[in-house]
Formats: structure tokens, sequence, C-alpha cells
């Protein structure tokens, strides 16, 4: 690859999904996309870049798919889970007693691990949420890790990993080699397609969001300017909660840490004026 096809690479990565790549990346580049190249029928990335200049936009969603790192698992980190539980959650229940309403958004929720966590967390609480309506919604970039998210399916590696094992046999149904979480879990989370760089606020306003291990890719402005656009639909009190290698500080005001609460923020007082979205305002729907 010749170093004005991995600019372009670099820049057409960049203004499709935020995703920016240093310029010492070309083996990653090269270890992603050549097997893609090749399902094309293409001999290599010079003519899989020539394919993308003649205009093939199917063949430029693939490789913003192929770039994105997936990785996710069951209560990934703990601590966040521990803050829904014991301090999210109880103070809504306060904050919401007379809507009894929640409204929960994951905004880059990969595979399904990280909304299935909360929606298990939930049930967990019982009781204490009789009568009351809590929304789930789970969006990613990318459309192949929201029909797995949607199926609820997962091997046994993946159910190994992070969730206990009293949760695994309560909520999940074993058929063959893989598990499916019950369908009253996957009926708590909503899916649907959603690129962070483009305008979100027609989801309308949530009391938590959890965007977690997806800001870490992109550059600095591209941060500030997501974070400002997140506080402009969060309830005044309501939380976001970052992946443990992210945080707002010294990024932007829209957002304070909790208090001894790592990963926890509130919206701040001056959420200030609503930025622009980086890309044209275009929100792609995979309902379900
Ligand atoms: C590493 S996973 C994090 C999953 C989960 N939040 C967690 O912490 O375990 C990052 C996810 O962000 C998604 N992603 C990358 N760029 C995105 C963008 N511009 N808009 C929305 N999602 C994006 C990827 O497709 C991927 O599923």
């Amino acid at each position: 690859m010749t170093p004005p096809e991995y600019e372009y690479l670099r820049k057409l990565l960049k203004d499709h999904s935020g995703l920016d790549l240093s310029t010492d990346k070309q083996y990653l580049i090269e270890s992603r996309l050549l097997p893609l190249a090749r399902k094309a029928g293409l001999a290599g990335l010079p003519e899989l870049v020539q394919k993308m200049k003649g205009g093939s936009s199917a063949l430029v969603s693939q490789v913003v798919e192929a770039m994105t790192t997936n990785e996710t698992f069951f209560f990934r980190d703990k601590v966040p889970f521990d803050h829904f539980r014991e301090k999210i959650m109880p103070d809504l229940l306060q904050a919401r007693a007379n809507r009894k309403s929640i409204r929960i958004w994951c905004a880059a929720g990969s595979t399904g691990q990280e909304p299935y966590s909360l929606a298990m967390s939930l049930k967990e609480m019982g009781a204490a949420l009789n009568g009351w309506r809590v929304e789930i919604l789970a969006t990613d970039l990318s459309l192949e890790v929201l029909e797995k998210s949607k199926s609820g399916i997962y091997s046994q590696f993946e159910v190994q990993r992070g969730l206990p094992i009293q949760l695994l046999v309560k909520y999940f149904k074993q058929t063959g080699e893989v598990w499916q979480v019950n369908s009253d879990i996957r009926a708590m989370v909503q899916h649907r397609q959603l690129n962070l760089l483009h305008d979100f606020s027609p989801l309308g306003s949530f009391d938590v969001i959890f965007c977690r291990n997806v800001l870490i890719y992109f550059d600095q402005d591209t941060k500030t300017n997501i974070f400002g656009r997140l506080a402009r639909i969060m309830e005044p009190d309501g939380f976001l909660v970052l992946g443990a290698a992210e945080t707002v500080v010294g990024l932007t005001e829209a957002f304070k840490p909790v208090a001894d609460k790592r990963g926890l923020y509130r919206p701040g007082d001056a959420r200030g004026q609503q930025p622009r979205p980086i890309a044209a305002p275009r929100l792609a729907m995979a309902g379900g």
C-alpha cells in the first residue's frame, strides 16, 4: 500500500466512523482489510482503494465495519455495574418516583453483553421496579454486531467472560453449543443502528447513558463534540458512564465527575451551546 493509499483509508475511516488512526497503523489496516479485499475478489488493498474511489458505498460500509473493534463482555470492568446498582438506580428511583419511567442508552452496545448486563441488573432489582417503565436502547455503528445483539446468542466462551454462573442459569437457555438470553430479558432491549458522529437528538432524552470504550478511538475534538451533544440529550440529573480509559477531564465542562465514583459523570452546570454533529444528520434505523 502506498502512502497516499494509506492516507485515503485513514481519512475515510476518520470521516465515517471517527476512528483516529496514527500514521503507523498500516499493519492494522492490512490485517483487517486484506481478508475483506480477497472476499470481494480483489487482489489487494490498492485495488480495494481504487474500487472505493470509484464510488462503491457498500464497500465503504464494509471497510468501516471491518475496522471497528467490537471487544466486549458481560459486566465488563464490574465497577460501572456496581455504580448502576448502588448509586444510579437508587437515585433515579427517588428522583423519578412521580413519573415512574427511566430511559437508558448504551451508545456503543456492540454484541449486546453491556445492554443485557444492565437488563439483568434491573431484573435482579425485583419488586422495586414494579409499575415502572424502564427502556434500554442499544445502538452501534455496526449492523453486524447489532444483529448478534438482537439474537442474544452467545458461545460458551462468551458466557464465561464476566457473567456470574447464577445469572447464566437464571437468564439464559442452552441450546446445543450456544446459550441464548431469555426472551423477557431480550424484550427489555431495543436496537438501532446509530453513528455517534451523526445527529442523535431525535432519540429523545435519557436518564442514563453508557458510552464506554468507543471514545478512546476518537481524537480530542470529536470527543468534545460528542460530550457536548450527549449533555444536551441528558436529563439534568442524569448519569453518564464512560470506559475505564476514558474521561471528560480536560475535554469538556459539559459533564463533571461524581466524587469517589470512577467512570461516573453528571451534566455540568454550563452545558453550553448545542454543538453541531460532525457528519451530516442521518439516522439509519434498524429497529427491533
Ligand atoms: C470496544 S466496543 C465497546 C462495547 C461496549 N460499550 C463495552 O464497553 O464493552 C466499541 C463499539 O463501538 C462501535 N463504534 C465505533 N465507532 C462508532 C461510531 N462512530 N458510532 C457508534 N458506534 C461506534 C463499534 O462498532 C463497537 O461495537
